[in-house]
């Protein structure tokens, strides 16, 4: 089975691949607004906290499950371990896959429509994203975000068929690097705004006085959301890849240009919502009504705006065909349907999930459970229960129950690792990450 796996072309391909699960809304839509209603600095602190000291730690168990195995999340836990619960983790990171799908779509869906209304030579303002008449308000209410959320389910869907290599490989190697340009050009003109002050000391100067349990389960969930792990992402890519690839560097390369792409969009956005006096907890549209005043602002708005939403969409696909692959895997692998129908399946489940996600703006806002949205509620769940239960889990299982020179032989690969490091990491398995994942949900619950 191993043997005509596809595995990744190049080294460069790895990482590509890796980066671009990593990096998507997660950066540049969803790290904002978490910490625009987290409080700013110390938010974004306890953050990268987390990304270092739990997440890199995880995403070398997913590497090290992934690779040894060459199955999705649920075949390694089978693989792996004679005790078929254990496998019970993968039908988590299937779901947790599944609702992320659909609500992501549905933001991607809006970068969509702000790509579109730019082509079409409109920036959008905050009246009104224009030619639309009233806003991001009027938009999201309406009926064009359940279309844009089926068209770009769409488009995730002819990348999966085409299978893993051929696909986005090649082109993310080339868009990664310029969308990473455009926003370093984005960040220089935020820091040149008159009134950026503000907006840095909010983003950087950590108040903790106002860190609660909700602070730290947001920043446990963002780190997870954002690092793609919990749910088998990582695991399913590193079954491609090849015996030369160096895990830790990949996992600390990956979870450090990640966390730069987060901080780069907070420094665009966070000077641009004082400066035009917008709500920092304005919650999951703030992104979408601040970046259009940047755009405003800018000589050749339209054209930035352009660029800017057309490779923000890119970034959204390579980031729901990593969280798609774990569910078209598992179709394939364990229930053995072809890889069409298994992609196929995966799309429709995501389109009616996909469109409740989208109605749950307007005519289904007042559908709450546990007092949230549809949309809001899928979000929670996966990003701030299953992934983090699932690091958790993970860590513990290959800390505590897979043989240790399965570990070892991974971690060491086809280069060199020191002793040291090596023990370090299976400490953190075995310990760190499970201990901190677990006082994070034990204050969550009002335990301490
Ligand atoms: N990490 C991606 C982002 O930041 C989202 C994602 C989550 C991708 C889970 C795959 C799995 O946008």
């Amino acid at each position: 089975m191993s043997d005509n796996r596809a595995q990744f072309g190049t080294k460069l391909g790895v990482i590509a691949t890796t980066v671009g699960s990593a990096v998507g809304l997660g950066n540049i839509w969803r790290f904002p607004y978490e910490a625009g209603t987290h409080g700013g600095g110390a938010f974004l602190l306890i953050y990268i906290f987390f990304i270092f000291v739990i997440g890199v730690p995880v995403i070398c168990a997913e590497f090290i499950m992934g690779r040894s195995t060459r199955r999705n999340i649920f075949g390694a836990f089978r693989m792996l371990h004679t005790r078929r619960q254990w496998a019970w983790i993968g039908y988590m990171g299937i779901l947790a896959s599944i609702l992320i799908l659909s609500f992501y779509s549905v933001v991607a869906g809006w970068t969509l429509e702000y790509l579109g209304q730019s082509a079409a030579g409109i920036v959008a303002s905050t009246d009104g994203v224009a030619g639309n008449g009233g806003g991001f308000d009027d938009f999201s209410t309406g009926w064009r975000p359940v279309m844009w959320t089926l068209i770009f389910l769409a488009f995730n869907a002819v990348i999966v068929l085409r299978g893993v290599r051929k696909g986005i490989e090649k082109a993310s190697n080339i868009l990664m690097p310029v969308l990473f340009l455009l926003l370093l050009a984005f960040c220089v003109n935020s820091l040149f705004m008159s009134g950026a002050k503000e907006g840095l000391e909010f983003l950087f100067k950590p108040d903790f006085s106002k860190v609660d349990s909700s602070v730290l389960i947001g920043a446990l969930g963002q780190a997870f959301f954002s690092l793609s792990i919990g749910l088998g992402t990582m695991m399913i890519y590193s079954s491609y890849f090849s015996e030369e690839t160096p895990l830790v560097k990949s996992a600390a390369l990956t979870a450090s240009l990640d966390t730069l792409v987060a901080i780069l969009a907070g420094v665009i956005i966070f000077p641009a919502v004082f400066i035009f006096n917008c709500e920092p907890a304005a919650g999951p549209k703030l992104v979408f009504e601040v970046l259009p005043e940047i755009f405003h602002q800018l000589p050749g708005g339209v054209v930035w705006s352009t660029l800017f939403f057309f490779l923000l969409f890119l970034a959204s696909l390579t980031s729901t065909i990593s969280m798609s692959e774990i569910c078209v895997a598992f179709f394939c692998e364990q229930l053995g349907l072809s890889r069409r129908r298994a992609a196929l399946l995966n799309t429709a489940i995501a389109m009616g999930l996909g469109t409740l996600c989208a109605m749950s703006f307007g005519s289904l806002s007042g559908l709450k459970i546990f007092g949230l949205t549809i949309f809001n509620l899928f979000d929670y769940a996966a990003s701030n229960i299953m992934l983090p239960l699932g690091g958790m889990l993970i860590s513990v299982f290959v800390g505590w129950f897979i043989d240790r020179n399965v570990v070892k032989a991974q971690l060491k690969g086809t280069g060199t690792i020191s002793e040291g490091f090596l023990r370090l990491i299976v400490f953190s398995l075995k310990y760190v990450a499970p201990a901190g994942i677990g006082l994070v949900f034990l204050a969550g619950l009002g335990i301490i």
